[in-house]
């Protein structure tokens, strides 16, 4: 018998139970966006402790998650019923959205299921997240089977080798993966057909110390009975033939492409078979008979074997492969965007010079390849000269990118790819293992061949790193800056972030911490900064001292890595934290920011350092080094100190805010004049500067952001600045109440200012102001991209708040700038789409703001006097203060806004 206090029990937890599940249905909200280390599905991932992150779908105001709870498990049926045998974080009470995996130990080549669910606002369980997963690789050396193997050629050989291997699948297959881990660069093909969509892998890293292995899913590529795995090796970095001013011809790394592989078979009944590389696969040089990352690919289509890579290849005439050495020790998982064919840009312009020299224009400057299509008679010999500019004559222009380049003969022409034709049927080219930076390509055959406008198509290559932002307003030269900044960024972007995809495609440290924040404003970048930020570790000398390129051959630490240029160890991983919420690539980064910064410290006993190259590329004006070296100098302190504060090291956020302190005293003791509030001789990078990185003391700030505005006024509302000062300059303004002022420089179309590249044609950001500069004229560099975030920080007013990382608060201050009537900013942070959108109409203003579930917002608005705050017709209540801005009284409203959609009125 059932005692009545119990059965009411009963039926009260039955009542909670269908409250809950009524409730959960109702509840309108989902976690979704699902990702494990900041990527959809991943496989082949070697985190010991991987990072689970998720959305919020509720568009409700106020929209919050209370509380989680995650689990995993390696049985998807299961998982859906609530079992997971692998990890369950029981709930936890947080808002955070993003956690490392924390159960036990996980195992190699397993596929893990997991769902999160969330509690609401109200502390309302709301649905479930879909099940989704990520995969092991190796997790370590241990498990890799296969053998380092490569042809018997050297280094000087020029054509690129095949390798192939036939293989039974005996029994029914499950999954099947290829993990490769390769020495230069690769594709790989499985009966015939090219394995992925990525270009250029692996990504490019100082090989002796670290070497990256990709993971394919090869399942639908296998078939049953006899197989072939075919793998082409490009020479990439690793065997850098083309010999220029960096020496990567001498890289202590370098060496005859070679690779490594494992293709796991897992059987329907459970068993598992590994091929792996190792005797018994044969090689056979290719008809990519010369490849160069750096200059051109060459192609002889009449030295193709059809079928190389299937079963049926009769390869009795390839010889038997050799073993060699694993370039490193350490092989580790390439887990980023990889590089893709991004877009297909179709030729606009077309010239038929004679019946064998034709150019193309793509109407646009990109980093990639072209594709040509072409019927010509055998033995045809086509040359396709990539550039950036026409000479006027209407041939290709190499001048301005060839500077560096320090050929010995003429076999290898700088960005000059050359395709000789098997003959008589249409016949393709585009090149495996090069890319370039371009616009026009000139043709030219040394037998006359009929081409058209369609014959030639420009493939956009890059890091394929998700959009995370966008900017539309009512002036158009605004919009083509932004489209041109991002189109530089990109062309910058290779799994490293470069200076220009055709002259150097160095990672210059310098061109990198300038475009942080508008890489991160616009896309979704952290895989690539993670693998660089690694690429910085393994470069880092015992003393701290890092190379101004990343990665090396060698060249780059006796040049040019001062704190100006390679403070990107403390800067890239700040940002991240502050664009992501997540304290990772600062964990892993800190010990390497303390050795530089003490190294700094070192040579820099008085606070001051003359360490750096200074404001690169400058309009006219030259400011010392020493104040801007010591402006990065005092920033790397800071964000050390910051970090220390984070991590729990209390010691050294007290030593490193001391030392931050000794250096801005030492800086405005030498630099500050108080009487007049100018520092130096007053130009835009040293008032800028200063007042940027934080370096003026309270009481000056209003006195010298007055002058910098002076200044930028007596240089007639023009850019007076080179690389460290374009990072400055506009923010400078506008933090310090001159929005008007940055937007005027920020929207010049003459000379010098973005606006003038722009009405001259531009599509990229160039290297130097002049467009006819003799020196530094490469057309597409990043260095002076900071103007892509700056639309974002200030017209859009979106700033990360440093105490609610990863814009979970945001800090919002948008500046409706006269002469402009509409301006919007979007991005896309981790908890979702925050909007800021603004537009005037007879001096009414109306401001749209989407605050994303799970967020919060501080808005701040400094508005003339007069004009109110209006929600709903309403006035509302803000905090309201007076502040003088230009000699003129302003009112700054601030407001907490939780997430929703708000659109308010200011009008007088
Ligand atoms: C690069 C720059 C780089 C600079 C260092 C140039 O050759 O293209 O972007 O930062 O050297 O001074």
């Amino acid at each position: 018998m059932i005692s009545q206090k119990k059965s009411f029990c009963l039926l009260l937890i039955f009542c909670l139970f269908l409250q809950e599940i009524i409730a959960k249905a109702e509840v309108p909200c989902q976690p979704i966006a699902l990702k494990c280390e900041h990527l959809v599905n991943p496989i082949g991932v070697d985190a010991v402790q991987p990072r689970l992150s998720w959305q919020l779908n509720d568009s409700r105001s106020g929209a919050k998650q209370t509380a989680y709870q995650i689990f995993v498990g390696t049985d998807s049926l299961k998982l859906l019923k609530g079992q997971a045998d692998v990890w369950n974080s029981g709930k936890v009470l947080s808002s955070s959205t993003l956690e490392s995996y924390k159960g036990s130990d996980l195992k190699a080549f397993t596929k893990y299921y997991w769902k999160v669910e969330v509690w609401d606002k109200d502390g309302i369980r709301a649905k479930t997240s879909f099940i989704t997963g990520f995969e092991t690789g190796m997790k370590g050396m241990k498990n890799w089977k296969g053998s380092w193997i490569s042809d018997s050629h050297d280094v000087t050989t020029k054509p690129a080798p095949y390798f192939r291997k036939t293989f039974s699948a005996s029994k029914k297959i499950l999954s099947a993966r290829a993990y490769i881990a390769v020495a230069g660069l690769y594709e790989l093909y499985l009966n015939g057909k090219k394995i992925g969509n990525h270009r250029l892998d692996p990504m490019y890293t100082r090989f002796d110390r670290r070497t990256l292995y990709v993971t394919h899913d090869v399942t639908s590529a296998m078939q049953d009975g006899i197989n072939a795995v075919g793998v082409l090796l490009g020479n990439g970095w690793y065997n850098h033939q083309s010999t220029a001013v960096w020496y990567f011809d001498k890289a202590p790394w370098r060496g005859r492409p070679a690779f490594c592989m494992d293709i796991r078979i897992v059987y329907e009944d459970g068993s598992v078979e590994t091929i792996s590389s190792g005797k018994g696969w044969k090689t056979s040089l290719s008809p990519v008979v010369f490849n160069s990352i750096y200059t051109a690919e060459h192609y002889d289509a009449r030295l193709e074997q059809p079928g190389w890579n299937t079963p049926k290849f009769e390869d009795s005439s390839w010889k038997d492969v050799i073993f060699r050495s694993a370039p490193s020790e350490n092989i580790v998982a390439q887990l980023l965007h990889p590089i893709r064919d991004v877009e297909e840009i179709p030729v606009q312009k077309f010239n038929k010079i004679t019946e064998s020299n034709y150019v193309f224009d793509l109407g646009r400057n990109i980093s990639g390849v072209s594709r040509i299509k072409v019927k010509g008679l055998p033995g045809t010999t086509i040359r396709l000269k990539h550039a950036e500019r026409l000479m006027e004559n209407g041939h290709v222009d190499l001048s301005n990118i060839d500077v560096h380049y320090r050929p010995t003969d003429d076999s290898d022409p700088f960005q000059t790819d050359i395709f000789i034709l098997k003959g008589n049927s249409e016949e393709t080219f585009t090149p495996k293992f090069n890319y370039k930076g371009f616009q026009y390509v000139e043709i030219t055959a040394d037998q006359p061949v009929e081409l058209s406008k369609e014959s030639l198509t420009g493939i956009f290559m890059h890091s394929d790193v998700p959009a995370a932002g966008e900017i539309k307003s009512s002036n158009q030269v605004v919009d083509k800056i932004w489209k041109a900044t991002n189109n530089s960024y990109l062309s910058n972007l290779f799994g490293y972030p470069t200076d220009c995809p055709q002259r150097e495609k160095n990672g210059w440290t310098g061109d990198a911490q300038i475009a942080i924040e508008t890489g991160l404003y616009n896309f979704d970048g952290i895989t690539i900064y993670e693998k660089w930020l690694a690429d910085h570790r393994d470069e880092q000398q015992p003393n701290g001292v890092l190379p101004s390129i990343i990665p090396t051959g060698g060249w780059g630490y006796e040049w040019g890595n001062g704190p100006d240029w390679t403070s990107t160890i403390a800067i890239i991983p700040w940002n991240i934290y502050l664009f992501y919420g997540d304290k990772k690539l600062l964990a892993d980064s800190y010990d390497n920011i303390k050795r530089y910064v003490d190294h700094i410290t070192e040579i820099s006993p008085s606070g001051l350092t003359t360490w750096g190259l200074g404001d690169w590329v400058p309009v006219k004006s030259k400011s010392p080094v020493e104040l801007t070296s010591t402006a990065y100098y005092y920033a790397d302190a800071g964000i050390l100190a910051k970090a220390a504060k984070l991590l729990g090291k209390e010691a050294d956020f007290v030593k490193y805010n001391k030392l931050a302190l000794k250096i801005k005293d030492a800086f405005n003791a030498k630099y500050f004049n108080k009487e007049t509030g100018l520092y130096g001789n007053g130009i835009q990078t040293e008032l800028s500067v200063a007042l940027f990185w934080g370096l003026v003391p309270d009481l000056y700030k209003n006195k010298v952001a007055e002058n910098l505005a002076k200044r930028v006024e007596a240089d007639n509302n023009h850019l007076d600045v080179g690389l460290l000062g374009t990072k400055a300059i506009l923010n400078a303004l506008s933090e310090n109440g001159y929005a008007d002022a940055a937007y005027k420089v920020a929207s010049q179309e003459t000379y010098p200012s973005w606006g003038w590249w722009i009405v001259n044609g531009a599509t990229t950001l160039y290297e130097n102001w002049p467009i006819d500069a003799k020196s530094d004229i490469s057309r597409n560099h990043i260095m002076f991209g900071e103007i892509g975030a700056w639309f974002y920080k200030s017209l859009g007013g979106i700033k990360p708040d440093p105490d609610q990382p990863g814009f979970r608060n945001i800090l919002l201050e948008p500046h409706f700038v006269q002469n402009l009537n509409h301006f919007e900013a979007s991005h896309d942070g981790p908890e979702g789409k925050i909007v800021s959108s603004w537009t005037r109409e007879n001096n009414v203003i109306q401001y749209k703001v989407v605050i994303p579930p799970n967020s919060t917002a501080k808005l701040r608005l400094i508005l003339e006097k007069g004009r109110n705050v209006f929600e709903n017709q309403k006035t509302i209540s803000t905090e309201n203060t007076l502040m003088k801005i230009q000699g003129t009284d302003n009112q700054v409203f601030t407001k907490t806004l939780s997430a929703g959609t708000y659109l308010f009125e200011l009008k007088f």
